[in-house]
C-alpha cells in the first residue's frame, strides 16, 4: 500500500457512539398559510416581558465586551429569587448546553445513563455524545415508573436524567416519588432533575427538586428562561446543585458560554413577576379548555401540568397523526410530530394564543368531521 492510498481511505473518526445519534430536529413552523401560529416548540404566546426586551435592547451598545465570564449578576438575582447560594448555580447557554455538560463531566465510556421511555430526547445525545451507555427505562401509563428505574441501575450506572414534569407527555413524578427514587439510589450516581417546565406547575405535591439539590450530594436541578419567561432565542438556563458538582462544571463550560444580551435580559424577566403570573395563569385556563375540547372530540389527551399537550389520534386510515398534522398546517396551525420519542400517531400542541387555541379545536372538528 503506498503512502497515497493510505492517507485517501484514513479518515478522523467521531468517538463511538456519535453514529447511533439521531441529530435533534427542532420545531418548525412551515405552513403557506397567510397566517401561521408556531405550536411546536413549548414557547410562551405571551412573548417575554418588557422589560427583558428593553435590557436586551440596552446591551446593544455593549457587542464588543465580553460578557461577565461567571454570570454573577444572574446567579446573584437567581439566588435573591429563590433563596439560594449563588455560588451553587451555573448558568448555560440554555439548559440544554447544561444537560450535556453534565453528561460531559461525569460520563466515560462504559458508563451507563438512565432516562425513561418518553423522556426528553437531548438526554439520550447527550449521554451518546460522551461516549456513555444509554439506558432506557419502561414508563407506567406515560409517566416515568420510579421502580422501573431502580430496577436498571447496576454498577456501572451513574447518571439519571429526569424531566419533571416531562416533555412531550407533559406528566410528572410527585416529590415523594423522587424524593423516594433519590433515596434507593448509590450516593456516586447524580440524578439530574430538569425541570424547565415548573413555574408552570400548580399542584402542590410537585417540587422542582429545590430543596433536594440543596441538601444532597448527588442531586442537581436544571431550569430556563426558554419557556415561561420567553427567552428561547437568547439561550439561557442554570443549574443548581451541590458545590462540588458546580465546580466541575465551571471547569468544563465555555469561559464566556452565556451571552451579555442573555444576562442581562433574563435578570429582567426575572424581575416582573406580574408578567410572570400572567403567563401561568393563560396557560392554566387554556391547556384545561383545550384538554376539555380535544376530550370532547373523542381523542385522548395524556394529562399534561405544562404548556403543552399530548393528543392522540386514531388508528384509522387518514385520520392518524400524519394527516391530522398535514391538515392541521395547511390551515396554519404547526405542531410537532413525535415519533422519535415513542410516539408515532400523537402530535404535541403548545397552549397558544386564545386565537390559536380556538383555531385549532374548530380544525379539528373539521379533520375529524371530515
Ligand atoms: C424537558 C426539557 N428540558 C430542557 C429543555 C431545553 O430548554 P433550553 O435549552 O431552551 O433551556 C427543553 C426544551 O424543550 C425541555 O422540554
Amino acid at each position: 500500500m503506498n503512502e497515497n492510498s493510505k492517507s485517501e481511505r484514513a479518515r478522523p473518526e467521531p468517538r463511538r457512539g456519535v453514529g447511533e445519534i439521531s441529530a435533534y430536529v427542532s420545531g418548525d413552523d412551515r405552513s403557506n398559510a397567510a397566517r401561521v401560529f408556531k405550536l411546536s416548540s413549548n414557547e410562551t404566546p405571551l412573548g417575554p416581558s418588557p422589560m427583558a426586551v428593553e435590557a436586551f435592547r440596552a446591551n446593544a451598545e455593549r457587542l464588543h465586551v465580553y460578557p461577565e465570564g461567571s454570570a454573577r449578576s444572574l446567579r446573584e438575582a437567581l439566588a435573591a429569587a429563590y433563596g439560594l447560594n449563588p455560588d451553587r448555580i451555573v448558568c448555560g447557554n440554555g439548559s440544554d448546553e447544561l444537560l450535556t455538560l453534565i453528561a460531559q463531566t461525569y460520563l466515560s465510556p462504559g458508563d451507563e445513563a438512565i432516562f425513561s421511555e418518553h423522556g426528553f430526547l437531548i438526554y439520550r445525545i447527550a449521554i451518546l455524545a460522551a461516549g456513555a451507555t444509554p439506558v432506557v427505562a419502561p414508563e407506567t401509563a406515560e409517566v416515568a415508573d420510579v421502580d422501573a428505574i431502580l430496577a436498571l441501575v447496576t454498577p456501572r450506572t451513574r447518571v439519571i436524567y429526569l424531566a419533571n414534569p416531562n416533555n412531550p407527555t407533559g406528566t410528572y413524578l410527585t416529590y415523594e416519588a423522587v424524593k423516594r427514587l433519590h433515596a434507593s439510589l448509590p450516593g456516586n450516581v447524580l440524578l439530574v432533575l430538569d425541570a424547565a417546565y415548573a413555574e408552570y406547575v400548580r399542584r402542590n405535591d410537585y417540587s422542582s427538586g429545590i430543596e433536594l439539590a440543596a441538601e444532597a450530594d448527588n442531586v442537581v436541578m436544571t431550569r430556563t428562561f426558554s419557556k415561561v419567561f420567553g427567552l428561547a432565542n437568547l439561550r439561557i438556563g442554570w443549574a443548581y446543585g451541590p458545590a462540588a458538582l458546580i465546580d466541575a462544571l465551571n471547569r468544563t463550560r465555555g469561559p464566556f458560554n452565556v451571552n451579555g444580551a442573555a444576562l442581562a435580559a433574563a435578570a429582567a424577566a426575572l424581575s416582573d413577576r406580574a408578567h410572570l403570573e400572567r403567563a401561568v395563569e393563560h396557560n392554566s385556563v387554556w391547556r384545561d379548555w383545550l384538554t376539555k375540547e380535544v376530550a370532547k372530540l373523542g381523542l385522548r389527551v395524556t394529562p399534561s401540568i405544562g404548556n403543552f399537550l399530548l393528543v392522540h389520534f386514531s388508528e384509522e386510515k387518514g385520520r392518524g397523526a400524519a394527516e391530522a398534522d398535514a391538515f392541521l398546517r395547511q390551515r396554519g396551525l404547526v405542531l410537532r410530530r413525535v415519533a422519535g420519542y415513542g410516539f408515532p400517531n400523537a402530535l404535541r400542541m403548545t397552549v397558544g394564543t386564545e386565537e390559536a387555541n380556538r383555531a385549532f379545536v374548530d380544525a379539528l372538528k373539521e379533520f375529524l368531521g371530515g
